[in-house]
């Protein structure tokens, strides 16, 4: 075992490259996939060392549930074995920007992400499906942005991917009420892509994945970029864009 993959399960992750897509997998199921800092760190490992080739990820979570979120320990007196504390003083600016980079690099134009979810979506867990550029859900799959009810901020990047889906006001009340949002409505939400029944989880991932390979990698890429810089931009800007983006690409063509 090498000391990356190592470092990988000390956050109950696995991660699996087969050539143009990556596999993350929340491997902790007896804790229904509660994250810890040393999964976010490992998450921020895997962005940070992916191999060029791969286009597409899929983010999953073993078990019953895709994941419980934070890891309840890590605010009890006697914390996680062998993890840094959260609480109180404990937590700098610092630390929470090194979490974030474990979720910032699904937006990267050069891959497209998928967040499969079965079962429970929760705080760090709907957040980390949230980082994902796209979602697909099974019919049992519940999420819930959990974290005000503790006395917390949804801090993993979360809150801006949920505003910009569902709006300003239902994202407030979504996250006020900390309630749980179901696959039904995670659908009208359009918080979800697609619902499918949960033994068909694995085959529409499949198939969504087979899709996004067929299109031309260098276009993909650059469509990306496009679409995720047009929220910010006036229609002058991203026309501009647009035509910057084409020239750049025609011009690699041979
Ligand atoms: N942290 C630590 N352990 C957890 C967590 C968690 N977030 N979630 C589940 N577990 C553990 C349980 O303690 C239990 O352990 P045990 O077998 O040693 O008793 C085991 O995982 C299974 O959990 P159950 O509750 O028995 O499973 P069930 O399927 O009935 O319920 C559910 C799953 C709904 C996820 C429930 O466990 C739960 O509500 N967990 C807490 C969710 C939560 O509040 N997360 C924090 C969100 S805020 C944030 O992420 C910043």
């Amino acid at each position: 075992m090498t000391s990356s993959q190592t470092e990988l399960m000390a956050g109950g992750l696995m991660l699996a490259i087969d050539g143009e897509v990556a596999t993350v997998t929340l491997a902790r199921p007896e804790r229904r996939n509660a994250m810890t800092p040393a999964t976010w760190q490992g998450l921020a490992v895997i962005g940070a060392s992916l191999p060029p080739e791969v286009r597409v990820v899929v983010v999953r979570g073993q078990g019953p549930s895709f994941c419980a979120g934070i890891d309840l320990r890590l605010f009890s007196a006697n914390g996680v074995p062998g993890e840094e504390p959260i609480g109180g003083l404990a937590i700098s600016e610092q630390a929470i920007a090194g979490y974030q980079a474990g979720y910032l690099w699904l937006r990267n134009p050069a891959i497209v992400s998928i967040a499969a979810v079965q079962g429970h979506a929760i705080g760090a867990g709907f957040q980390l499906a949230l980082a994902c550029d796209l979602r697909i859900l099974a019919d049992d799959a519940t999420l819930c942005m959990k974290e005000p009810a503790l006395g917390l901020v949804p801090d993993l990047t979360g809150t801006k991917p949920l505003v910009d889906i569902v709006g300003l006001p239902r994202a407030i009340e979504l996250c006020l009420t900390a309630r749980t949002v179901t696959a039904a409505e995670a659908l009208l939400l359009r918080l979800a892509e697609l619902v499918v029944p949960a033994p068909e989880l694995d085959a529409a991932v499949a198939d969504l994945v087979a899709a996004l390979l067929t299109v031309d990698p260098a276009a993909a890429r650059a469509t990306k970029a496009l679409l995720r810089q047009a929220g910010g931009h006036s229609l002058e800007q991203q026309a501009e864009a647009e035509r910057k983006a084409q020239v750049k690409l025609l011009s690699k063509r041979p």
